[in-house]
C-alpha cells in the first residue's frame, strides 16, 4: 500500500510517498519563502499561483525518485484544511484529479492531524493516549490524543500563535520572514538575566495561551533600547526564554491534570533546539517521555500528510472519497481538529 501525500496549505509545496511496508520512500519540499520575503509575510494569491506552478512537477520528481510508476500509487492524501483556501484548493484539485484518473481513493487530511502524526515517521514512536503540544506559525494548542481521530482540545491560543509571535519579533529585530529560527540563533548570544519578560497567563489556572501581550512587551523593549548587537541578542534571549517557559508551565499542568506520561511536541517551532533542550527538564522532573519529529518534518511537509493518509485508510475513515464522490472537491480553511470536515448545513 503506497500513499502519495500532498501539502499545499500555506507557503510550502510538499509531496511524499509513504509505503506501508517500507516506510517513507521519498519526501520533496519546495519552499516559497523567497517569493514572500519582500512582503514580510505570506501573500495568499502569490502562494496559490506558485503551488499551481510547482505541484505537478514536484509530483513527477517524487515519482521519479521513488522509481515507481504512477499506477503503483494506491491512494492520494492531501491537506484539506486548515490553511489558505486558494492554496488548499490547488492540492485538493490536483489530488482529486489524480485519484479520479487512477481510480484510487482521495483522502482529505487535517493539517494539524498531519503535524501530530509527524513523530510516527521516526523510530521512537509514541503510543496512545498521549499529549500533543502543537506549536506552529498559526496554532498553539495542547491536545489530548486519545486515539486516531479522537482528540480533546485542552488549550488553545487566544490570539497570536507562537510561530507568528517569533516571526513578528524577529522582523522587529531585522530578520526577513519567517525569522523564528534566526531569532533563536541570535538568542544564543544573549545574556541571561539582563531582561526578564512576562510569562503570559501562567498566574491563573487553565491551559490556554496568549502571546500578543508578550509580543508588545518585546516590541517596546526593542524600541526603547539601543539596536546594538548585544541588546538585540539579550532581547531575543529574554523573549525566547519567556515563550519556552510559558509552554513548559502549561505542558506540566496538562501532564498533571491528565496523568498522561507521553508528550509529543510538533509544528514548525518544535524544530527549535533551545526549546528541545529546555523541555528535557520535564522528562526528568515528571518522568514523561517526549517525542519529536526531525526538523524537516516539524515544518510543513508532504510526509506527514502521506502518513496520516495511511492511518485514515487503515481506519476506513468516513471522509475518504472514492468513485463518484471524487468529483466533488471540498476544502475547509478553518477545519479544527475536533470538527467534521464539512458541516451538514
Ligand atoms: O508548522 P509550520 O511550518 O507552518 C504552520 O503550519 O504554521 O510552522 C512555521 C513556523 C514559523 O513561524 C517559523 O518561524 C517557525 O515555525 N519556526 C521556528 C523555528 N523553525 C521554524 N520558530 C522558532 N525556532 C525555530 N527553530
Ligand atoms: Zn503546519
Amino acid at each position: 500500500m503506497r500513499i502519495l501525500g500532498i501539502e499545499t496549505s500555506c507557503d510550502e509545496t510538499g509531496v511524499a510517498i509513504y509505503d506501508k511496508q517500507n516506510g517513507l520512500l521519498v519526501n520533496k519540499i519546495y519552499s516559497q519563502i523567497t517569493l514572500h520575503a519582500d512582503y514580510g509575510g505570506v501573500v495568499p494569491e502569490l502562494a496559490a499561483r506558485d503551488h499551481i506552478r510547482k505541484l505537478a512537477p514536484l509530483i513527477s520528481l517524487t515519482l521519479k525518485e521513488s522509481k515507481l510508476n504512477i499506477n503503483e500509487i494506491d491512494a492520494v492524501a492531501y491537506t484539506a484544511g486548515p490553511g489558505l483556501i486558494s492554496s488548499l484548493l490547488v492540492g485538493a484539485s490536483l489530488g482529486h484529479a489524480l485519484a479520479f484518473s487512477l481510480k484510487i481513493p482521495a483522502i482529505p487530511i487535517n493539517h494539524l492531524e498531519g503535524h501530530i502524526f509527524a513523530p510516527f515517521l521516526e523510530k521512537k514512536k509514541p503510543s496512545f493516549p498521549f499529549l500533543a503540544l502543537l506549536i506552529s506559525g498559526s496554532h498553539t494548542q495542547l491536545i489530548k490524543v486519545i486515539n486516531v481521530g479522537i482528540y480533546e482540545l485542552l488549550g488553545d491560543s487566544l490570539d497570536d500563535a507562537v510561530g507568528e509571535s517569533f516571526d513578528k519579533i524577529a522582523k522587529l529585530l531585522g530578520f526577513d520572514y519567517p525569522g523564528g529560527a534566526m531569532l533563536s540563533n541570535l538568542a544564543l548570544q544573549g545574556l541571561k538575566g539582563r531582561f526578564t519578560f512576562p510569562r503570559p497567563m501562567t498566574d491563573r489556572p487553565g491551559l490556554d495561551f496568549s502571546f500578543s501581550g508578550l509580543k508588545t512587551y518585546a516590541a517596546n523593549m526593542i524600541n526603547n533600547h539601543n539596536k546594538d548587537d548585544q541588546s538585540r541578542a539579550d532581547i531575543a534571549y529574554a523573549f525566547e526564554d519567556a515563550i519556552i517557559d510559558t509552554l513548559m508551565i502549561k505542558c506540566k499542568r496538562a501532564i498533571q491534570q491528565t496523568k498522561i506520561k507521553q508528550l509529543v511536541v510538533v509544528g514548525g517551532v518544535s524544530a527549535n533546539n533551545t526549546l528541545r533542550s529546555r523541555f528535557q527538564k520535564i522528562t526528568r522532573t515528571l518522568a514523561v517521555e517526549i517525542f519529536y519529529a526531525r526538523p524537516e518534518f516539524c515544518t510543513d511537509n508532504g510526509a506527514m500528510i502521506a502518513y496520516a493518509g495511511m492511518v485514515k485508510l487503515d481506519q476506513n475513515d468516513k471522509k475518504i472519497r472514492t468513485e463518484n464522490s471524487l468529483l466533488s472537491i471540498n476544502v475547509n480553511p478553518y477545519w479544527s481538529l475536533t470538527e467534521l470536515l464539512f458541516s451538514d448545513k
